[in-house]
C-alpha cells in the first residue's frame, strides 16, 4: 500500500498539465471516481484498523497534493478552456455599425457657410413664423403694394410664415450696430400650387454686408469669389438688372452652365445661363427702418435658393426627393 502511494505520488508530480485537455486527463487518471487515488481509498476502507493508522496520513497527503495541482491548473485554463480560434469563423462578414449621413441640403448649406465664413461673414438665424413688419414692412414693401404678391404668403393669424430669409437681415440690424457681415440660412414658405413639382417650402441663404463705404463693386467681387469657390475656378457670371423693394439697384446673378448637353439646354432654357440669386444694394429705407443712417452706412444683400443648387450639384431632378427622407437616396451621401 505504502509502495502504491509512493508510485502514484511520483506519477502526480511527473504529470505535465500544459493545456485544458491534459488537465482533464489528469483529473480522470487520479481524481475521478475511477481514478487511481479513489481506488487507493477503496482499498484503504477494507484495511484492518491497525494498518489504517499508518496509511491514512500519507494517503491524505497524496490526495491534497493531487487536488492542489489540479486546482492551480484549473484556474490557469478556466478562461481559455475553449480554443476560440476553432469556434470563430473569420470568413464571415463583419457586423457593421450603420453610420448616418448629412442631408444633401445640409452638406450644401455647410459648404456655403464655410465659404462666406472665410470672408468674415458670421452665421445667423431667425424665426420661421414672422410678423408683417420683419417679413415685409421694414423691407420697404409698401402697404397694399402689389410687390407683396410676388411672394405668395401663408398667413397664421396676424403673422406669416416667412417668405424669405431677408427678415433675418431686419432682426439683426434692429438689434445691433453696424458693421454687419452675416450669412443667414433657413427654411422659407410660399403658397405655390403651380405644378406637381412645386413644394410649399424651400431653403434660402441670405447674405448681408453693411459698413461705411460698401459699394456695388464689393457685391460683385464677393459673389464672384463665392462662385469660383462653389461652382469651380473659371465659372463665368453675369448680372441682370432686377427689382426688389429692399434693394436699389437690384440685380439677378446668373452663372454660365453652357449649352453643350441636352440637360444644360433644358436647365437654362436654351440660353446657357442659370439664374442663381437675387441681390442689390440695401435700400436706404431699409437702413432707416432699422435706425441706421444711410448717409453714413451703405451695404449689399443677396438671397439664394439652396434647393436648386443642391439639385444641380448632385443631379437630383425632382425637388420633392429632397423632402421625402427616403434612406435609399440619403444613404448615398454617407461620408460626403
Ligand atoms: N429675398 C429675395 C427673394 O426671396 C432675394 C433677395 C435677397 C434679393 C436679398 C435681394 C437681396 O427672392
Amino acid at each position: 500500500m505504502i509502495q502504491n502511494i509512493e508510485t502514484i505520488t511520483q506519477e502526480v508530480n511527473d504529470f505535465i498539465i500544459e493545456n485544458a485537455e491534459a488537465l482533464e486527463l489528469y483529473r480522470l487518471k487520479f481524481l475521478s471516481r475511477k481514478g487511481s487515488i479513489s481506488e487507493l481509498f477503496e482499498v484503504f476502507k477494507e484495511l484492518p484498523g491497525i494498518e489504517k493508522r499508518d496509511i491514512g496520513k500519507p494517503l491524505n497527503i497524496l490526495k491534497s497534493l493531487a487536488e492542489e495541482k489540479f486546482n492551480s491548473h484549473k484556474e490557469q485554463f478556466e478562461n481559455t478552456a475553449v480554443d476560440l480560434s476553432a469556434m470563430v469563423d473569420t470568413t464571415l462578414p463583419v457586423y457593421q455599425n450603420e453610420l448616418g449621413s448629412f442631408h444633401p441640403l445640409k452638406i450644401v448649406e455647410n459648404e456655403l457657410v464655410d465659404i462666406f465664413n472665410s470672408l468674415g461673414f458670421d452665421l445667423s438665424e431667425g424665426p420661421e413664423i414672422e410678423d408683417d413688419h420683419h417679413n415685409f414692412g421694414a423691407l420697404n414693401f409698401a402697404e397694399d403694394h402689389p410687390a407683396r404678391d410676388m411672394q405668395d404668403t401663408f398667413f397664421i393669424g396676424e403673422n406669416v410664415l416667412r417668405t424669405h430669409t431677408s427678415s433675418v437681415q431686419i432682426r439683426e440690424m434692429e438689434r445691433h450696430e453696424p458693421p454687419f457681415r452675416l450669412i443667414m440660412p433657413g427654411r422659407v414658405y410660399r403658397n405655390e400650387a403651380v405644378s406637381s413639382r412645386s413644394n410649399c417650402f424651400f431653403h434660402q441663404i441670405e447674405g448681408l454686408y453693411v459698413d461705411k463705404g460698401v459699394t456695388f463693386a464689393d457685391l460683385k467681387q464677393t459673389l464672384y469669389y463665392f462662385v469660383q469657390q462653389f461652382f469651380g475656378e473659371g465659372t463665368k457670371i453675369r448680372f441682370r438688372s432686377s427689382y426688389f423693394p429692399f434693394t436699389e439697384p437690384s440685380a439677378e446673378m446668373d452663372i454660365w452652365a453652357g449649352t453643350e448637353t441636352e440637360e444644360n439646354k433644358r436647365l437654362t432654357k436654351g440660353t446657357g445661363w442659370l439664374e442663381v440669386l437675387g441681390c442689390g444694394m440695401v435700400h436706404p429705407n431699409v437702413l432707416k427702418a432699422c435706425n441706421i443712417d444711410p448717409e453714413v452706412y451703405t451695404g449689399f444683400a443677396f438671397g439664394m435658393g439652396m434647393d436648386r443648387i443642391t439639385m444641380l450639384k448632385y443631379g437630383i431632378n425632382d425637388i420633392r426627393d429632397l423632402f421625402v427622407n427616403d434612406t435609399r437616396m440619403l444613404s448615398q451621401f454617407k461620408g460626403v
